[in-house]
């Protein structure tokens, strides 16, 4: 018998909503897997019918090969059966009872005493320090405990599976930065499996093992890290994993041309037999892959240079954060400090600059926002193609 969790054109309607969208999904066991999308595009509910919460119209859902939900044969397991830990955004804790109660109070439902017995609400505390605060009450807690006492008594009766809903996304900074190492440090150790929702980049890339990238109920990549980081399937996941940068493209007889009229050379491996004269692309890339310069001269061999003008920069430490425009686009840069500190620091907005990038770094879309498949011919990543 199979030990992974699928879930099988799950859809989920309210009224004439169609909120998941004959979605499917395969998660192994002790894999961690990141929903991510932008709000509404049906993250929470896709958890909550795993764990039980809502009632899908169609689809089907099974654990370790035990079916949970079935539309068509009208099965469901209630949620207090299906063995699953949650985590929330606000964290959820009764304010009533302390934190050992808190911790405690899974392994109560499921009537677990042997557990109680033998001190798994302390070494669930201990997991996520919080074994000094156990006689707390909740309201006694910072944010960052609080969510750390969520986060035990979400693993605490080893649960098959541990669905994690933003539950980071109400600490400060440096809190979720911590809370964040500290349930990758629990994934390694213990092994669960977990479905961890988030619309933040760098938590998905932090945390998963592989990442769901949902647009409008429906699943638009499925993939590692690595891979979707490098290979975005479409615009939309390009632009939602940071490649912020955007330029729209028409196929000249020479090239393609940019808004602001300079004629870039892509390679051969973007422009496809079906790259007609007119034809329209947009092309994705990341701030931190951009140079910017002074003047032409400065360009590395192989790159693409655009002229441009300065609009605005921000101080980061280590870095600027540089605002150009090019034709209609405005792109934005990540030039190192200390290279362009003094040349920025003298410098007005309207100044005339450079930028460059390896055409390496560019993924290009023939069917900008929408659905890729249509021109699939036309997308390509140029990285292998180029000399
Ligand atoms: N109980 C409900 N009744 C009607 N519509 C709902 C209900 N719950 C959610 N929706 C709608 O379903 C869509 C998806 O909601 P969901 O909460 O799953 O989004 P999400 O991806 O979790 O967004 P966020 O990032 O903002 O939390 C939204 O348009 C929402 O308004
Ligand atoms: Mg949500």
């Amino acid at each position: 018998m199979t030990n992974r969790f699928t879930v099988s054109g799950l859809t989920k309607t309210y009224g004439s909503n169609v909120v998941v969208d004959n979605l499917d999904l395969e998660i192994e066991h002790g894999e961690f897997l990141v929903l991510l999308g932008p709000s509404g595009c049906g993250k929470t509910t896709t958890l909550r019918c795993l764990a039980g919460l809502e009632t899908p119209q169609g689809g089907s859902i099974a654990f370790r090969g035990h079916p949970v939900f079935d539309a068509a044969s009208k099965t469901s397991v209630p949620a207090h059966k299906r063995n699953i830990g949650m985590v929330f955004q606000s964290y959820a804790l009764w304010p009533h009872m302390t934190v050992a109660e808190n911790i405690r109070y899974p392994l109560k439902v499921r009537k677990l005493k042997k557990a109680i017995a033998d001190g798994a609400v302390e070494a669930a505390a201990a997991m996520v320090d919080c074994g000094a605060l156990l006689d707390r009450y909740p309201s006694q807690l910072s944010g960052g405990q609080q969510q750390r006492v969520a986060v035990a008594r979400g693993l605490v009766a080893e649960p098959d599976l541990v669905l994690f809903d933003e539950p980071l996304s109400n600490l400060d900074a440096r809190l979720r930065d911590q809370v964040r190492s500290q349930i990758h440090q629990l994934h390694q150790q213990l092994g669960f499996t977990a479905v961890f929702v988030t619309h933040d980049q760098s938590e998905a890339f932090a945390l998963g093992d592989r990442l769901a990238i949902m647009k409008a109920g429906k699943i638009e990549q499925y993939d590692a890290p690595e891979y979707v980081f490098e290979n975005p399937v479409s615009e939309y996941v390009a632009a939602f994993i940071g490649m912020g940068n955007r330029l729209e493209l028409r196929r000249g007889h020479d090239g393609w041309i940019t808004s602001a009229s300079d004629v870039i050379d892509l390679g051969a491996s973007v422009v496809r037999d079906r790259a007609d004269e007119g034809d329209l692309a947009v092309a994705r890339f990341r701030p931190d892959d951009l140079l910017l310069h002074r003047s032409t001269e400065d360009v590395p061999a192989g790159h693409i240079a655009l002229h441009a003008e300065l609009v605005t920069y921000e101080y980061g430490g280590r870095y600027f954060d540089v605002t150009v425009k090019t034709g209609v686009e405005q792109l934005a840069v990540r030039a190192g400090a200390a290279e362009h500190s003094a040349t920025l620091r003298g410098s007005r907005p309207g100044d005339p600059v450079v930028v460059s990038f390896s055409p390496s770094c560019l993924r290009v879309y023939a069917d900008p926002d929408g659905d890729t498949a249509s021109r699939p011919d036309l997308v390509a990543s140029t990285s292998g193609g180029l000399s």
